[in-house]
Order: C-alpha cells, then structure tokens, then sequence
C-alpha cells in the first residue's frame, strides 16, 4: 500500500475538473469530465466524489484507480461482450466510442443490502416489480442474482427504481434489446464475481450502462470500480451475518457512512465539507480494492493531475 504520506501529499493535487476546450463539448457528470466530438469521448475522470446525489469533493488517486480497474475489469470480461474502449492515453482518461446510451442502469445485486434492505425493511421494495422472498435478513445472499433497474435521471434529479415490465412496456428499451442487456449483465456480474472471490473479495452489487453504437449492443462507462459497486471481504462474510454485524466494506459506502453517522446527513440540504482524513480513508480503501483484484501495487506519482494529463494528452497527439 502507498503510504499514507503520500496520500497526504497529494491532498493538494487533486483534479477537480479539467478545462480541455480542444476536445470537443463539455458535459460533466459528478465524477467524469466528458469531452464529446462526432463519434467519440475523451472521457477524464477526475478525482470527485459523489454521494447521495452531491458532489463532496476530491479524493487522492481516486480518478487513476477508477479507471485503471475499469480497464483491468474491461480486458477479463472482453469475450462476454464489446465496450466503448478505444484507447487510454493517461491513466485517468479513456477514449472511448460514443453510444446511444439506454436510458435506464442495470443495477444487479447479489445481495440484500444498503437502500433495498431499507426498502424491503419497510415494505417499499414494491417498484421494481419483483416478489420479494419472504424473512430475508439484511446482507443475505440471494439464490440468483436479481436485476433492480433504475432509471438514469437527468442533471440533478435522483434516479428511481423501475420495472423490468414499465421498461419495455414504455418502449423505453426495446423487448429484445432489453433481454440481450439483462442477459450480458448477468454474465459480466457472474465473471466479476468469481475473479472477485478468488481474490478474497465479494462484489456484492454492481450498476452497468450500456448503449448501442453501430447497431451493436455494447458496454460504456465504467464497471465493477468501487464506485459503481459494492465489495466486501469475503474472509468473515457469514461470521458478521450470522451476528448480524455490518460487512468489512472496500468501496464508497465507506464515505455514505460518515456522512451518516459523524453528521447525520443522508442527502437532504448542504453536504458537510470532507476532512482530510476521511479523504485519506476512502483512497486508502480504493487502493486496497485496486490492489486486491489486480493483484498488484498501486504505484503513482504524487504531483498536478491535470497537468499529467495535458502531457499525455499532448504526446499522444490529442492536443
Ligand atoms: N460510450 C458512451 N457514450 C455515451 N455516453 C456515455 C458513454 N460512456 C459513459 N457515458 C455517459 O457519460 C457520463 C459519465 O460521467 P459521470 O460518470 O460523471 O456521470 P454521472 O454523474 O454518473 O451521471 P450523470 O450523467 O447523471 O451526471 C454519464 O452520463 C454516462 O452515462
Ligand atoms: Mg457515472
């Protein structure tokens, strides 16, 4: 693990955002900076954090490990289905294909927990029209993964759950579109689940986007990172469940606890400003699970984000 000087004295190097005007159009989603020209993206993704909707602020390293494992994760899952990846020319860009992108995320979890155990909980699990097993216990596996999509809302409205049936009833997707998406989610999640538990990890949920390019049905954004998932240790898995003791978590829920419970914030009004140490906790985890599932050290260079990716950019011809 790098050590937690240097996650310290990249604090102050973080990239918020990047202003790369040559690229194309600027749209910004909470995380990625996302410069769209004809056909492709370049697609930065910065170091900010999300939760419960908000922008907190910049964690060290968070961009690089983002999509550092989106690119390990795209290579073990290459033979289950294309993705938008053309070429990667710093390790927090990607350029990648353009899609029409489904307007709905496959959300497909393993487990009961987080928002659907509280919805369950209270007898609100109803909207994605699904029968619900009766007496689960919170972080229970389920017998077979189950599919709770959500739709993907515009610029600051929350995503709500939707079913299977609205989905392409609505014509939101198309039937068999709809069917080849679940189908090909289902087998990217069966994948990253056993190379997660031959790594001592449980992925535990996870969210897929897909679009369609040249006709064809591929995989965009990013996939199992911890911040499209959720990872557990698997070591002491059914210990904690059987005391019914919360899971050693390694993705972002880290930062939705804090939130939670050092300011009781779950989303309604002003975020509280991140301290520095709860910025180093959540880098530490990201890293743990980057280092965990490749098998290999992070190694980065503490210094200016932006300005290593402008010399990439500018090496690989882009700028
Ligand atoms: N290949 C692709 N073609 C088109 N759109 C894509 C592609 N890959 C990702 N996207 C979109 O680009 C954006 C990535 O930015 P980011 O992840 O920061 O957004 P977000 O905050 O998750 O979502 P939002 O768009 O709601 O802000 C997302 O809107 C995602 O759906
Ligand atoms: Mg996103």
């Amino acid at each position: 693990m790098i050590p937690e000087s240097q996650l310290r004295a990249q604090l102050t190097h973080t990239l918020r955002e990047i202003d790369l005007p040559g690229l194309g159009e600027l749209y910004r989603g909470k995380v990625r900076d996302n410069y769209g020209r004809a056909d492709r993206i370049v697609m930065v993704t910065t170091d900010r954090v999300s939760a419960f909707d908000h922008v907190l602020g910049t964690i060290p390293f968070k961009g690089e490990v983002l999509s550092r494992l989106t690119l390990f994760w795209f290579d073990k899952v290459k033979d289950i289905a294309p993705t938008h990846l053309l070429d990667s020319p710093d390790p927090s860009v990607m350029v990648v294909k353009k899609a029409q992108a489904l307007p709905v995320e496959i959300v497909i979890r393993g487990y009961i927990t987080g928002s659907l155990w509280r919805d369950y909980q209270a007898g609100k699990a109803g909207a994605y029209g699904i029968r619900w097993p009766e007496g689960l216990k919170k972080d229970q596996k389920f017998d077979e993964a189950i599919i709770t999509p959500s739709t993907k809302a515009e610029y600051g409205k929350h995503d709500e759950p939707i079913s299977e049936a609205e989905i392409t009833g609505k014509r939101l997707v198309a039937p068999e579109v709809w069917r080849e998406a679940t189908a090909v989610a289902r087998r990217l999640f069966a994948r990253g689940q056993e190379w997660a538990r031959s790594r001592g990890l449980i992925l535990v949920d996870t969210k897929y986007e897909m679009g369609i390019a040249d006709g064809k049905l591929i995989v965009i954004d990013e996939i199992h990172t911890p911040d499209s998932s959720r990872y557990w240790v698997a070591d002491g898995y059914a210990d904690r469940f059987a005391r019914g003791a919360d899971q050693e978590m390694l993705d972002k829920e880290n930062i939705r606890q804090w939130l939670i419970q050092t300011h009781g914030f779950s989303g309604h009004g002003k975020p509280p400003p991140l301290t520095d140490d709860v910025r180093v906790m959540l880098a530490q985890k990201y890293i743990e699970v980057f280092e965990r599932l490749t098998g290999t050290r992070f190694e980065s260079g503490v210094g200016d984000v932006a300005d290593r990716i402008r010399r990439n950019l500018k090496a690989k011809g882009y700028l």
